[in-house]
């Protein structure tokens, strides 16, 4: 039998998304220790958590039980460090989890999603779970929203789309955008005046504000409150640092929060997830002053990266930094190095222990995007762009 052609053919045909690299697999790569790497491709917290978070999980034993279904604790914590009553807020395994719930939540095969790509893949990846029409509007070349764009396409629906996949088609009108803000990979921000034009519109805007705290802009968490058609994602693996703990949550209208109790997995995230999670939240002052030297860092990186002269970065509200690479590499022969640009550089990195992203289609085409490390593990990267 063949057991592959029994697959839904959407998922067959699925792009995979391309997670950060495993350090366990690349320190084997490199013949190195896993500690002399310095892991700036997935945009992970540098310092770990809080103390209080590792005193949390320290203080529970009661790992043969269950998580609480009901969050409660957890979205106590929550709700008091975001600002909004418990009720609209529903935990899990990472962000990544909340949105694919609100994917299979809101979307029929057949319904239309808006993407606004170059953008975080993972929205895309729901949409072809899901085997909806994905509607594409790219972000202008500075990586800004095309907010006219959107409008003219929610107003006047009926306007014949033509993509890949349906060549000239009547594509139903999008239920669901997803917008991050900041964006992944660039860093931008959506402004205020552009998001209210979004949220005026037809559609579910989910917003997500996975970088928010190394932004200028506040989170607007509490807008779910005035705006029914708003839903806002968060996760614990940026600034809080507990990617490896997988835990996340969304804003949702009441309403919205009452239909996912009864769909997601009743004990998503685990319970180390909550207690640390919980520990973490406890101590705002430390996760401020995280996000203080972060993003002070940032900006003392962005500096020393002028100064190179061919290596341009773009201005980012978040805990990474896009690159465009203004510099045509020779290769050993003396010969230009016929490598994409991003892969040099990303290679040369590599081969000193340091991990970033690479990108090679347009508009990232000849970018790479560097997490923010340590003090000391920037300047190994700016070490290592000087010998380049
Ligand atoms: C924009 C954005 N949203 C959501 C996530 C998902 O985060 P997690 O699933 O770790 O909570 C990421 C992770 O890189 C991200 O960049």
């Amino acid at each position: 039998m063949d057991i592959e052609s029994l697959i839904a053919p959407n998922i067959r045909e699925m792009k995979p998304y391309v997670p950060g690299t495993s350090v366990v697999a690349m320190a084997q790569k490199l013949g190195c220790a896993v500690s002399d790497l310095v892991k700036l491709d997935a945009n992970e917290n540098p310092y770990g958590p809080p103390p209080a978070a590792l005193q949390a999980l320290a203080n529970n034993t009661a790992f043969n039980y269950y998580p609480d279904p009901d969050q409660n604790a957890l979205r106590e914590a929550i709700g008091k460090y975001v600002g909004v009553p418990i009720g609209h807020i529903v935990c899990g395994a990472g962000g990544d989890e909340i949105l694919d719930l609100i994917a299979r939540m809101f979307l029929c095969p057949g319904d239309a999603i808006i993407d606004f790509p170059p953008t975080f893949g993972m929205y895309a990846a729901a949409a072809q779970v899901q085997n909806v029409h994905y509607i594409s509007i790219p972000r202008r070349a500075d990586f800004s929203v095309n907010v006219d764009a959107v409008e003219a396409l929610i107003t006047n629906y009926k306007l014949r789309i033509t993509n890949e996949k349906d060549g000239q088609a009547l594509i139903p009108k999008p239920k669901l955008l997803f917008i991050a803000n900041p964006n992944n990979p660039d860093g931008s921000v959506v402004s205020e005046a552009d998001l209210l034009r979004l949220l005026a519109l037809p559609v579910v805007v989910v917003l997500d504000e996975a970088y928010i705290q190394f932004s200028t802009q506040p989170s607007r968490a509490d807008w779910v409150l005035k705006y029914d058609n708003l839903i806002v994602v968060h996760t614990l693996s940026k600034l809080i640092g507990l990617a490896g703990l997988r835990v996340g949550y969304g804003v949702f209208p009441l309403t919205v929060a009452a239909h996912l109790w009864r769909m997601k997995q009743v004990f998503t995230p685990s319970l180390p997830g909550h207690l640390m999670a919980i520990g973490a939240l406890s101590d705002p002052a430390t996760l401020d002053e995280m996000g203080r030297k972060i993003v002070a860092e940032r900006n003392r990186f962005c500096e020393s990266l002028s100064e190179l002269g061919w290596i341009e970065p773009y201005h980012s509200e978040a805990s990474f930094v896009l690159c465009k690479i203004n510099k045509a590499f020779v290769g050993p022969d003396g010969q230009p190095d016929p490598r994409p640009r991003g892969l040099v550089v990303q290679q040369a990195l590599e081969a000193q222990g340091i991990l970033i992203r690479f990108f090679n289609r347009d508009p990232l085409r000849d970018c790479v995007r560097i997490s923010i490390g340590q003090p000391a593990q920037m300047d190994r990267v700016l070490a290592a762009l000087r010998m380049l």
